[in-house]
């Protein structure tokens, strides 16, 4: 193993999981590591308290006749559950079949430390970086950055930079170099249903009380058409459409066909609002899922029960135009509008970020377009990303910076679920990459 795979493994090591309060220490400890090594490699490295996980800010000595580029990144991850579906244990990193197992392998601490090793790589040869340089790694990605608008807002003079490069995003099939210019953004609503006082015996008073379990799933269903669409009322209102441009060029992007799409999800045709391709509706197209549901009994056996209460959380992805508050606002209507009789629902509103696109053809995305074919050989392909980085945005309005997107995590990359994993070839053709950009964007 190169010892550049053994540093990643360290960084790999933290669970650093930053929704579970009982990783808060985990979480910080991997932050001081960070600030370890950001030191090491001769820079001027900060660990930033906040309300709850630290932001770690490194950079070299700036020059005022030199562009600056932001290296964005994040290095908390997302819960580990099930547990028991992993293949190694997710926090004991290890390499098999080409790939890096481990949580946050992709997302994202193997992602941001290819910048970091790139950098270094750099500094060795040269002694200092060929344009002024701001990493920031929060710790927050994955509870919806909480800290992060603040922390901008507070120190947007030391941020200020002319363009912002993020690796947290996708590379649509092994060997071919991705650069993403939009995400989708989110909004996240909770609701509880209650119904009678208590749980009842389902024969004794079944038949006559309202059942929050059927209330619930009723309110589920009642967010969709059958043809897919979206069934809330403004749901559409200001999404700005996808261009003839896009979906030509989309439909020639290799791994983004229906087949491939069908193969890697395993699902058995695609669905979604009619008239796209599953590439067009992930895309540039918003969405409301369901992310879970609950109720009533769900152990072994039957259980002749009329539960008391059920609940169902859900997001909606967003798209170019749309206002998350807004939308929430919308989703919220609708749920109270269908509200059955004999329930009250009681609801919560979550997170919420906003969409984001640039034009991939500015001096900027050209300059990141010419380092993804230095570093992989041949020209990369432009899509946007069906995820979300609601901070991306933010830093465009508050930095005043678009963020160039060279993702890395391949489709199988299994990303918050079980057996998540980096390819060995997209770390190291990453650290190449990072070297690239540097030298392309000093150059403008
Ligand atoms: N890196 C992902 C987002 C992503 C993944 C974008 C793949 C494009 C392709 C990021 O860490 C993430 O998971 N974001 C959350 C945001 C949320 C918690 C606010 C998401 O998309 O669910
Ligand atoms: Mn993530």
């Amino acid at each position: 193993m190169t010892p550049e795979l053994e540093r990643l493994f360290e960084h790999l090591r933290f669970p650093s999981i930053s929704t579970d309060s009982r990783h808060a220490s985990d979480v910080r400890a991997n932050a001081d590591w960070l600030v370890a090594q950001f030191a090491k490699m001769g820079l001027n490295a900060e660990l930033h308290e906040t309300a709850q996980h630290p932001i770690v800010v490194a950079r070299n000595k700036h020059q005022n006749d030199r562009k600056t580029v932001l290296i964005y990144g994040h290095y908390d991850v997302q819960p580990v559950d099930p547990v028991e579906l992993w293949h190694s244990p997710p926090f004991e990193p290890e390499i098999r079949d080409g790939k890096i197992w481990g949580r946050g392998g992709a997302d994202n601490k193997g992602q941001h430390f290819v910048h970091m090793l790139g950098a270094e790589k750099i500094l060795q040869e040269e002694g200092d970086l060929p344009l002024n340089v701001i990493f920031l790694i929060e710790g927050e990605e994955e509870i919806g950055s909480p800290n992060l608008v603040p922390f901008l807002e507070k120190h947007k003079a030391e941020l200020a930079c002319d363009i912002i490069a993020v690796s947290d995003t996708g590379m649509v099939a092994p060997g071919t170099p991705t650069l993403g210019y939009g995400l989708r953004g989110i909004t996240c609503v909770e609701v509880k249903v209650h119904g009678p006082s208590g749980d009842l015996h389902s024969g004794v008073y079944g038949g006559a009380v309202a059942n929050p379990a059927s209330a619930a799933a009723r309110l589920i269903a009642s967010l969709h058409q059958d043809d897919g669409r979206v069934a809330v009322e403004g749901f559409y209102d200001n999404v700005i459409p996808l261009e003839d441009w896009e979906r030509e060029m989309w439909a020639q992007v290799p791994g983004a066909n229906d087949a491939d799409f069908l193969k890697v999800t395993g699902s058995s045709e695609v669905f979604g609002e009619p008239g796209y391709s599953a590439a067009e509706l992930i895309w540039a197209r918003p969405t409301v899922e369901v992310n879970g549901m609950g109720g009533g009994y769900q152990g072994e056996g039957s259980k002749t029960v009329l539960p008391a209460e059920a609940m169902f959380k859900l997001s909606c992805r967003l798209v170019p135009g749309q206002n998350p508050d807004q939308v929430q606002e919308a989703v919220i209507a609708h749920l109270e509008k269908h509200t059955p009789p004999g329930v009250r629902i009681e609801i919560e509103r979550g997170h919420s970020g906003k969409a984001y696109h640039n034009d991939p053809h500015s001096v900027f995305g050209k300059a990141a377009q010419t380092a993804l074919e230095k570093s992989f050989g041949k020209a990369p392909v432009l899509i946007r990303e069906g995820g979300s980085i609601p901070i991306i945005q933010d830093m465009k309005e508050i930095l005043g910076a678009d963020s160039l997107m060279l993702g890395l995590a391949l489709p199988d990359c299994q990303i918050h679920a079980p057996n998540e994993n980096f390819a060995v070839e997209n770390f190291e053709a990453g650290i190449e990459m990072s070297r690239a950009l540097l030298t392309e964007l000093s150059n403008l």
